[in-house]
C-alpha cells in the first residue's frame, strides 16, 4: 500500500526508533532530515560545515536549505509508493512547501503521527541513547542496550558513539526550539484532519502497536 507520513514529535520521543521499523516493515524509505543533515557533517561537505554549528547549538537549519534536501529526496524513485518522514516538517513554512511539493507532483500527505511523552522522560532517553553510525540504528544503554554494551549488534566491530547534540544544554536548547517552532504543527495538521496522536510512552512494541492502530494499518 502506499502511504506518505510524517512522524512529528520532541527530540527523544522515537520518531527514528517508530519510524525505522514502520518503514522497514512496509518497504517504505524512511526519510531523516536529522540523519542526512549529520552524513553530511560526517562527510565536511558545505552544507555539513554550517550545519554542524547550528545543530551543536541546537537551532534548525534554515528552511530553505531543508525544504530543498526533502523536496530532492521526495521526488527519487524509491519515494513513490511512499515515505515516512522523521524531523520534517519542523516549521510552518517547511509544512507547506511539504504540501506544495506534493501538490505539485498530484499527491498528498496522508497523516501527521504525532508523538509524546513527559519531558523528564525525554531527557531520560536522549542522556543513553548511543547510535551505530553504520546502520543509524539508536541504541539504549537502559532500554534498549547493545548485546555486548559496546557495538553494534549487527556491525560488530562498530563502536556506538553518542550524539554531540545529546550533550544536556543543547537538550535543553532543542527542547526549547521544539516548544517554540514546532509545537503548533499539531494544530496544523489537526486543523486539516490530518493528525494521529500516539501516546509515545510504553514499551517500544506498545507505541509501535498504537501506531499501527492509529493509522488503520
Ligand atoms: P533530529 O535528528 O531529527 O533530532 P530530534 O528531532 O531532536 O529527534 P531525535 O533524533 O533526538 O529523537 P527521536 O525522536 O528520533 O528519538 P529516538 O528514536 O532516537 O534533528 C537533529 C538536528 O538536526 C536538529 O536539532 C536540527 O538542528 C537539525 N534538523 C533536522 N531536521 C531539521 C529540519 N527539518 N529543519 C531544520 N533543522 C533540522 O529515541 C531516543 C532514545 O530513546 C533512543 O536511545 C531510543 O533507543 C530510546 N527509545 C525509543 N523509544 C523508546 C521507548 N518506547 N522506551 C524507552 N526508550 C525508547
Ligand atoms: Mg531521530
Amino acid at each position: 500500500m502506499t502511504l506518505r507520513l510524517v512522524l512529528l514529535g520532541p527530540p527523544g520521543v522515537g520518531k527514528g526508533t517508530q519510524g525505522r521499523r514502520l518503514a522497514t516493515e512496509h518497504g517504505w524509505p524512511l526519510i531523516s532530515t536529522g540523519e542526512m543533515l549529520r552524513e553530511a557533517v560526517a562527510r565536511r561537505t558545505p552544507l555539513g560545515v554550517e550545519a554542524q554549528r547550528l545543530m551543536d547549538a541546537g537551532q534548525l537549519v534554515g528552511d530553505d536549505v531543508m525544504i530543498g534536501l526533502v523536496k530532492e529526496r521526495t521526488g527519487q524513485s524509491d519515494a513513490e509508493a511512499g515515505f515516512v518522514l522523521d524531523g520534517f516538517p519542523r516549521t510552518v513554512p517547511q509544512a507547506d512547501a511539504l504540501d506544495a511539493m506534493m501538490g505539485e507532483r498530484g499527491r498528498t500527505l496522508d497523516s501527521a503521527v504525532s508523538l509524546t511523552a513527559p519531558r523528564d522522560e525525554l531527557v531520560r532517553r536522549m542522556s543513553a541513547r548511543r547510535e551505530c553510525p553504520v546502520c543509524k540504528r539508536a541504541y539504549n544503554l537502559v532500554s534498549w542496550p547493545p548485546k555486548d554494551g559496546v557495538h553494534c549488534d549487527d556491525h560488530p566491530t562498530v563502536e556506538l558513539y553518542q550524539r554531540a547534540d545529546d550533550a544536556p544544554e543543547t537538550v535543553v536548547r532543542r527542547l526549547e526550539v521544539y516548544a517554540r517552532d514546532t509545537a503548533p504543527l499539531m494544530e496544523y495538521y489537526r486543523r486539516r484532519g490530518r493528525l494521529r496522536e500516539v501516546e509515545g510512552l510504553g514499551t517500544m512494541d506498545a507505541v509501535y502497536g498504537s501506531m499501527i492502530r492509529a493509522l488503520g494499518l
